[in-house]
């Protein structure tokens, strides 16, 4: 099988999509520097590698360091670049590290790849480069109108993949995520993901915060519907989808307002949230349209909303029972 690549191995996307592709016995290399990612996540991935036979080895490693990210390329045939400094108020604190994080991490990686030969690279590129511009649902055709830094660098890295395509023939698709949620993600940090912060948060009885009225919505998607965009994208033929970008998302929108109920009753929580000022920088909603993904490589959500809300509750129930 193949010899691929997963940027950010020890994250939550990462990690759960190096699991997949050691599962089905791809050959995988994984790098990460654990600035968010967890050494308890690679676990994991070891123990998948274990029970599928399939070879897996780490490299502990900056993309910021452009030799070691040159190093972990060579022999490579597909990338899959998850690692990213995440958080658009990260982003707004502390513009330079994330700045360096994203777009030279970036850039060292289509160079390492370009060195190596690389035959694709898969990208993780976010919604939140469509901004507030009117129209919903988002479609790829639409102008980005990024607002925080994170968006602009995510942006970039998109426009990096696409000229890589276009001068050096390097296979690159951008996968826009859509609020990815889902079990692994970082639940107690201050730029954690609205959904691990607030299952967390429910679990140790202590009141959520919304931010502004709670009816801004996002597209919610639940990572392994994430996963299997990217094994399709890895597969697709490259007409279908070299220098392209796709959402990824469920075609679906929640507000805050409503994820806070479908929580609270998961989690049998009974108080009710904190209302607060609207957080600098944000989007107010979220929707995506997927029917380009589904046509370039048959992406369809394969968990929903509610289904993937369980399974994350029952994951942190599960890890961090202590606490409640
Ligand atoms: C998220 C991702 C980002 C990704 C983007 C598009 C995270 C940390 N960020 O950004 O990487 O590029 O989706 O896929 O996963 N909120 C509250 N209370 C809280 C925390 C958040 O009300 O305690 C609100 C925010 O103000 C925002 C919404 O929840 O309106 C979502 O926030 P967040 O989970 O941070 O994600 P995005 O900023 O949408």
């Amino acid at each position: 099988m193949a010899q691929v690549l997963v940027t950010g191995c020890a994250g939550f996307i990462g990690s759960s999509l190096a699991e997949a592709l050691l599962r089905r016995g791809d050959a995988v290399r994984g790098l990460d520097n654990f600035e968010t990612g967890r050494p308890e996540n690679l676990e994991a991935v070891r123990e998948a590698a274990r029970l599928s036979g399939a070879a897996f080895s780490f490299h502990p490693a900056d993309l910021r360091d452009a030799a070691a990210v040159a190093e972990a390329c060579q022999g490579v045939e597909v990338i899959f670049h998850q690692a990213a400094l995440p958080s658009v108020p990260r982003s707004i604190r502390d513009p330079r590290t994330s700045h360096t994080a994203n777009i030279d991490g970036t850039f060292n990686l289509l160079e390492g790849a370009r060195a190596a030969g690389v035959r694709r690279v898969v990208y993780a590129a976010s919604s939140s480069a469509y901004g507030n511009q009117p129209g919903f649902p988002r479609v790829e055709s639409m102008t980005p109108m990024p607002i925080a830094p994170y968006p602009v660098q995510k942006l970039a890295g998109e426009l990096y993949m696409r000229s890589y395509w276009q001068v050096y023939g390097l296979e690159t698709v951008a996968l826009r995520y859509f609020n990815i949620f889902g079990p692994r993600q970082v639940p107690d940090s201050p730029y954690s993901g609205v959904m691990a912060r607030w299952i967390l948060q429910m679990m140790a009885a202590e009141r959520p915060t919304i931010f502004g009225n709670g009816e801004q919505g996002r597209d919610f998607t639940f990572v392994a519907n994430a996963v299997a965009a990217n094994l399709l994208a890895a597969a697709a033929p490259a007409d279908r989808v070299a220098g392209r970008v796709f959402n990824v998302a469920c075609g679906e929108r929640h507000t805050l307002n409503e994820t806070f109920a479908v929580l609270a009753r998961l989690l049998r929580f009974r108080g009710t949230p904190v209302y607060t000022g609207e957080r600098a920088g944000d989007i107010q909603n979220s929707l995506a349209d997927i029917a380009a993904a589904r046509e370039a490589f048959g992406y369809q959500p394969e968990v929903s909303f509610e289904q993937g809300l369980r399974e994350t509750v029952a994951w942190y129930q599960a890890r961090y029972a202590v606490r409640a």
